[in-house]
């Protein structure tokens, strides 16, 4: 089946079909991790939908909206070889009218960890995905755990608003040497590069530990002798996002950001007590 692009609503609405339908939401710039959620959503449904779009409500004033990588075309590439039936990829214009006034808030949990530095970051996460999910029409949608905050309000969002779809998380995809796969790792310089690994360090130095409060030292500690400046470091509830307690029972993610030369990364990974 040869890939169909649609660049506006009217072209989406030509494409859908009538079977079930997956979305793989995303930025473009795509990579290894975005092909890994293709594959999990081509298993979910007949019709896998992929949207590219750098959504201008998540990022920041002082942030990389106009700098973000474009890769359309190699990207589309990407989609045909995953054998991708609909990549929706709509302008701003055709996404936002000019004079909007409703949007989604991510309420206290979207103000914390990843929020607490970028505010309105993940009300402009939700709205788009709510947009999204509107437009296409999933049962099933994929995000990546890579972006755990974001997945624990997307799974919030669908409980608190009924929504009819269906939320699968997929494991980070990294390179070999640890680094987790991100659309921005094509800021890094080579220097950069490799003072990057310090964060998937810190969260391997981390999760060979038995208690919370030796997981957050190994964490701290790791970053700390890699001379890199966290923006965080927690230990949190995937549910929440909320921090444990010493006594916490059951699964908790371990989350790190930090700006590495002009570049900020979020790392985390999943670990049981
Ligand atoms: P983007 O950063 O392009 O990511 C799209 C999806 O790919 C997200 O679900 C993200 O968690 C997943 N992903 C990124 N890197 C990954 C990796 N190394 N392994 C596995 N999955 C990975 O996240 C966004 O875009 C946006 O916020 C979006 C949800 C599209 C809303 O604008």
């Amino acid at each position: 089946m040869e890939l169909i692009v649609a660049h506006d609503r009217a072209g989406l609405e030509k494409a859908r079909s009538s079977g079930r339908v997956a979305l793989v939401p995303t930025m473009g710039a795509l990579h290894e991790g975005h092909r890994s959620l293709m594959r999990v959503a081509r298993t979910l449904a007949d019709q896998v939908v992929v949207s590219i779009f750098v959504n201008p409500l998540q990022f920041g004033p002082a942030e990389d909206f106009s700098r973000y990588p474009r890769t359309f075309d190699s990207d589309l590439d990407i989609c045909a070889a995953e054998g991708v039936d609909v990549v929706f990829a709509p302008s701003a214009d055709d996404m936002y009218r000019p004079d909007r006034q409703v949007s989604l808030s991510a309420g206290r949990m979207g103000a914390m960890v990843e929020g607490a530095v970028r505010p309105g970051h993940f009300d402009g996460v939700l709205t788009v995905v709510m947009k999204l999910f509107n437009l296409v029409g999933p049962q099933v949608a994929v995000f990546g755990q890579k972006d755990a905050q974001q997945l624990a309000l997307i799974r919030r969002m669908v409980a608190d608003l009924d929504l009819p779809v269906e939320v699968v998380g997929a494991p980070t995809v990294r390179e070999p040497d640890g680094l987790a796969l991100s659309s921005r790792n094509r800021y890094l310089t080579p220097d950069d590069r490799q003072r990057a690994l310090a964060l998937s360090r810190a969260l391997h130095a981390g999760a060979a530990r038995l208690s919370p409060a030796a997981v957050r030292a190994a964490a701290e500690g790791e970053l700390a002798a890699s001379g890199l400046v966290a923006d965080y470091v927690v230990l949190v509830d995937p549910a929440t996002f909320a921090e444990i307690p010493d006594d916490f029972r059951g699964e908790a993610v371990l989350a790190v950001a930090a700006k590495v030369g002009t570049t900020r990364l979020i790392d985390n990974v999943l670990i049981a007590f």
